[in-house]
């Protein structure tokens, strides 16, 4: 299982420890408003969002590559006397269970070290381990990063950002940004942060404005489908008839009404 990527994380992590560096990263501290009472932290590193959820009451289950990283959240929980389901594994092939069973699914900057392919079926996961009214956080670096020090030559993925809205079409989105952060000399990040609520079973969510900020870079910015962000959405178009508005579809989407 070992590659480039979790090398570089094994290291990483070892040197955080080392030093008790716990903090929690600006996505995760972003993603803890969301939190709910069972949660998924899918490539949880040192699982600071998954203790911070547990020390909120969530029942959570945090999964990472890295056994380092998991043995020491493990440490960490038992410590707090807070019962957190922690697992090393490579997920790259990862599948949810047959039922959504998470409120709440967070996966931040996991997808981008799997191959395209397995990147976007983990996604596809993710999005059918949120349960219907669930939110699902997600964070990625996505096509424009020119940073590629921690990746593995033979397994990472840039995704486009319109491909991952496209899986989440007709769901709430409460947050969604496009960001650059430096990572030395002239080479940047670019992550695609989403914060999206899963319409509720037979259900229909009225939705606020998105959200929808900017790093220092607008000019490079991918516009993203509106179709993800407007209207009234609802799990079936039956349901959309209690939404008193006729249902309209966008091409393989939900119905939004
Ligand atoms: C950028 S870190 C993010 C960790 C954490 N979510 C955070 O926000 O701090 C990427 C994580 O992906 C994990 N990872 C990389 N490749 C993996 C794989 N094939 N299977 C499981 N985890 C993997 C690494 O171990 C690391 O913890």
């Amino acid at each position: 299982m070992a590659n480039r990527s979790t090398q570089f994380f094994d290291a990483q992590f070892a040197r955080q420890i080392e030093r008790a560096d716990y903090a929690l990263n600006p996505f995760e501290r972003r993603a803890l408003g969301f939190v709910g009472k069972r949660m998924l932290d899918l490539g949880c590193g040192l699982g600071n969002l998954a203790l911070a959820a547990a020390r909120r009451g969530a029942q959570v289950t945090a999964l990472d590559a890295c056994p380092l990283a998991i043995a020491d959240l493990k440490r960490r929980a038992a410590a707090e006397g807070l019962a957190i389901d922690a697992e090393a594994d490579d997920l790259a092939d990862w599948r949810a269970q047959a039922q959504a069973q998470y409120d709440t699914v967070a996966s931040i900057g996991l997808l981008m070290f799997f191959s395209c392919a397995q990147a976007q079926s983990v996604l596809r996961q993710l999005v059918l381990a949120t349960e219907p009214g669930g939110v699902l956080i997600l964070n990625v670096l996505i096509e424009g990063t020119t940073y590629r020090q921690m990746f593995d030559p033979q397994q990472h993925c840039l995704l486009d950002p319109h491909t991952v809205m496209g899986e989440i079409a007709g769901w709430n989105v409460h947050d969604l940004a496009v960001e650059d952060f430096p990572a030395g000399g002239s080479e940047f990040k670019r992550f695609l942060t989403v914060i999206a609520r899963r319409p509720p079973r037979g259900g229909c969510l009225s939705l606020p404005a998105t959200q929808f900020r900017q790093g220092s870079k607008p000019d490079r910015r991918p516009r993203l489908p509106s179709r993800a962000s407007r209207g009234a959405t609802c799990e079936s178009a039956r349901s959309c008839s209690a939404c008193s508005a006729a249902p309209t579809r966008a091409p393989g989407s939900r119905p939004s009404c």
